[in-house]
């Protein structure tokens, strides 16, 4: 396998966030002053679905929660352990103006969740005049267009895929409904050492990345792994607790977008098409990472094994889906990343015919 060289150091290209400070200069250069006024914190994105869920059962009780037919299978599994009445629905995630055809599938008062496909899908849904009850699900467009100009009932974000916190996820209402009913929720103890782990993991991280200390990499790898497991498992409604929700609320006003926007640009400076892959793209909105399509599974594991050989390390979005959707890989471009390390991603990227031969 092609390797290619880097300065990246001990920073590889993806995966969780190293511990950075609130106020570190480099993060807080772009500001933004999206915050819904009416939103409710949580630790993660499915316990928000979960929260929504339970507000529209407070109206009322017989109804079909659709997923997409290609999701996140954490969520998907998780919601299908708290609910019987779960159906799926056809989608395209490589079409951001793919319409929803809600006629065709739903009834009256169901509730349609609607993913924002890598923060760049339009969220469009035609539901033939059918009432029914929308959720968007922002967790890869935090801060996109759809994501601030939604005209959904609800909206979710996980907001740990965006902002540097241990955990976090966030439910709102464009259109006003309240969000504060009496639900009961739980508290937080069962969340809290999950908390814990995350950010030992991520500060463990931020010690490898200063040192090159390998035992530090490796230990932060297996409490990640570990605290993921626990979310897994973890089916509580819970609360937040006070001195978690000031640490998410102070990372909130950082505009996360931006430095994406400013990475994609340079990337494709330098980047060149590709025979292998579509890159997953538009003009007129900022995708999660550089997303690359595969339709088959033939090359994906080969370059997967090449891109971390090269010290990227891609998500697969999502694994265990049906796989007539093809297979989508995602890059990490965030606010982690220099203009430097643009280069060295579209290098890697150039050189992915090489490898393949
Ligand atoms: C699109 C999408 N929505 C929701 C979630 C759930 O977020 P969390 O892991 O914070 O529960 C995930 C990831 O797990 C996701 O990929």
């Amino acid at each position: 396998m092609t390797n290619v060289s880097t300065n990246l150091n001990n920073k590889g290209i993806g995966s969780f966030f190293a511990f950075v400070e609130n106020h570190d200069k480099n993060l807080t250069k772009h500001k933004t002053v999206f915050s819904p006024e009416n939103k409710m914190l949580f630790y993660t994105g499915r316990q928000a679905i979960k929260y929504l869920i339970e507000l529209i059962r407070t109206e009322q009780n017989a109804f079909t929660i659709w997923l997409p037919e290609y999701y996140c299978m954490h969520v998907t599994e998780w919601l299908k352990s708290n609910y019987s009445n779960i159906e799926t629905y056809k989608t395209n995630p490589s079409n951001p103006k793919h319409i929803i055809n809600a006629f065709e599938f739903a009834s009256k008062k169901d509730v349609i969740i609607i993913n924002n496909f890598w923060g760049v899908s339009e969220c469009l849904i035609d539901t033939g005049g059918i009432d029914v009850i929308t959720i968007e699900d922002h967790s890869h467009g935090w801060l996109s267009n759809s994501c601030i100009n939604s005209k959904a009932d609800f909206c979710m974000t996980s907001l740990r895929k965006s902002l540097p916190i241990p955990l976090g996820g966030m439910a709102w209402s464009p259109k006003n409904h309240e969000l504060n009913k009496s639900i009961k929720l739980m508290t937080s103890e069962s969340y809290e050492p999950i908390w814990d782990k995350t950010l030992t993991a991520m500060v463990y991280k931020n010690e490898y990345e200063k040192t090159g200390n390998l035992s530090l990499k490796k230990e932060s790898l297996l409490l990640i792994k570990d605290a993921e497991l626990n979310l897994h498992k973890n089916y509580n409604l819970t609360s937040i607790q006070s001195k978690h929700e000031e640490i998410i609320n102070k990372f909130l006003p950082i505009n996360y977008l931006e430095f994406k926007s400013e990475n994609i640009k340079e990337l494709h400076k330098s980047l060149q098409t590709n025979q292998e892959f579509e890159i997953i793209d538009t003009n007129t909105s900022t995708t999660f990472g550089l997303i690359l399509h595969f339709k088959e599974s033939t090359n994906l594991d080969k370059i997967r094994t090449y891109l971390i050989d090269n010290n990227i390390y891609p998500s697969l979005l999502w694994p265990g889906n049906i796989n007539t959707y093809g297979y989508y890989l995602n890059i990490h471009l965030d606010y982690r990343y220099t203009k430097k390390d643009m280069l060295y991603i579209a290098n890697v990227l150039n050189k992915t015919d090489d490898t393949l031969k």
